[in-house]
């Protein structure tokens, strides 16, 4: 698919560009055949900002995030596209360069962070280790950063937790100290794929209230992965809406809600309503492609209420409905 984020939309003016994903296209080469699993992914952020990534289980919203990293294993393989980090396209990389740029300008977190944590080293120990290698700190001058580190993600008593393993953690102070172990490098990105969705809801908040500090204090951009439309609410300046492979939608937060374009949003959005506004998203009507039997043209027809014949053989483009609105709809005009 054609890459038609627009460059010069209204969100992009005046600050830097963090990132922009242009035409990013992902397969799994399995025995058998390859799938598709990315079909084209654009998707920018600018300095400080938050933009959300949203869609139902299989849309390929980790891989998208794993990608951008340069974190996909095989049979995972970027099949072409570019990736710009601060202007360099990381995809041009060797091993090495990528690295280096992973350990000290783009983070990760993950949805599970006790799994994540290392169970054999001690929180103390993890962080140590990232500042030796990242800002040649030893020693007590280590410990002392450790210990700020801590403290600047909210966690109590940084002495003690430096002693603690994972299991001795709990879910939220386990994703406070994978956040901690994120910053200790300043990184200028940080992804972070369901950072809420394994805490409870009071957690959840909090984590959301320290992703908005952490923006606040240090402006670091942030490419957040939720099934959550509450948590894209509280947390994100833009939100993607990924389906299939496919981005179907992508503006600021406030449009989404307010004047949704795509029908798979809205459908997203009415299911909301029924169940409430801080649940997972319910799934709606019809089944999400198996993606190696992609349909034809638009990949959201099969599900659609509104697909007309051209719908079925061409693939809209996400193309500019207004100024930082992209919607990928052949009757987006029509449906407005
Ligand atoms: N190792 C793999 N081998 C083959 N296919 C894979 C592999 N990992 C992911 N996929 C496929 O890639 C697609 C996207 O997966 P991905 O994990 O990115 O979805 P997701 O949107 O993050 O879902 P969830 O919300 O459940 O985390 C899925 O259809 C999945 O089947
Ligand atoms: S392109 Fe057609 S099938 Fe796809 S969402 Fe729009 S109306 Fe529905
Ligand atoms: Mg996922």
């Amino acid at each position: 698919m054609h890459c038609s984020l627009d460059l010069d939309s209204v969100h992009r003016k005046g600050s830097a560009e963090v990132l922009r994903v242009e035409d990013l296209r992902v397969e799994f080469c399995l025995p058998d055949e390859d799938i598709l699993v990315l079909a084209g992914i654009d998707l920018a952020a600018m300095a400080g900002q938050i933009v959300g990534i949203v869609g139902e289980s299989g849309s390929g919203k980790t891989v998208t995030a794993l990608s951008i990293a340069r974190l996909l294993a095989p049979p995972g393989r970027i099949a072409s596209g570019r990736v710009l980090f601060l202007g360099q396209d990381l995809l041009g990389l060797d091993a090495a360069q990528m690295r280096s740029i992973r350990g000290s300008q783009i983070s990760m977190i993950f949805q599970n962070p006790r799994a994540s944590l290392n169970p054999v080293f001690s929180v103390g120990k993890m962080l140590k280790e990232v500042l030796k290698v990242h800002s040649g700190l030893q020693g007590r001058a280590a410990t002392i950063r450790a210990k700020e580190l801590l403290a600047d993600v909210g966690l109590p008593d940084p002495d003690s937790v430096l002693k603690r393993y994972a299991h001795q953690l709990s879910g939220g102070m386990a994703q406070r100290a994978m956040i901690a172990l994120a910053l200790s490098s300043s990184p200028a990105l940080l992804l972070a794929d369901e950072p809420t969705t394994a805490l409870d809801v009071t957690i959840q908040h909090q984590i959301i209230q320290l992703l908005l500090r952490l923006r606040q204090e240090h402006n670091l951009t942030q490419i957040v992965i939720t099934h959550n439309f509450g948590v894209i609410a509280e947390l994100c300046d833009r939100v993607a809406v990924m389906y299939a492979g496919s981005i179907l939608e992508e503006a600021p937060v406030a449009k989404i809600f307010d004047s949704p374009g795509h029908p798979y949003t809205r459908g997203l959005l009415a299911a909301r309503a029924r169940v409430g506004r801080h649940t997972e998203i319910e799934n709606i009507p019809g089944q999400v492609p198996e993606l190696k039997n992609r349909p034809d043209g638009c990949p959201f027809h099969p599900r659609c209420a509104h697909a007309r014949d051209i719908c079925r053989v061409k693939v809209p483009r996400l193309e500019q409905t207004a100024p930082g609105h992209h919607i990928a709809c052949h009757r987006w005009q029509e449906l407005a």
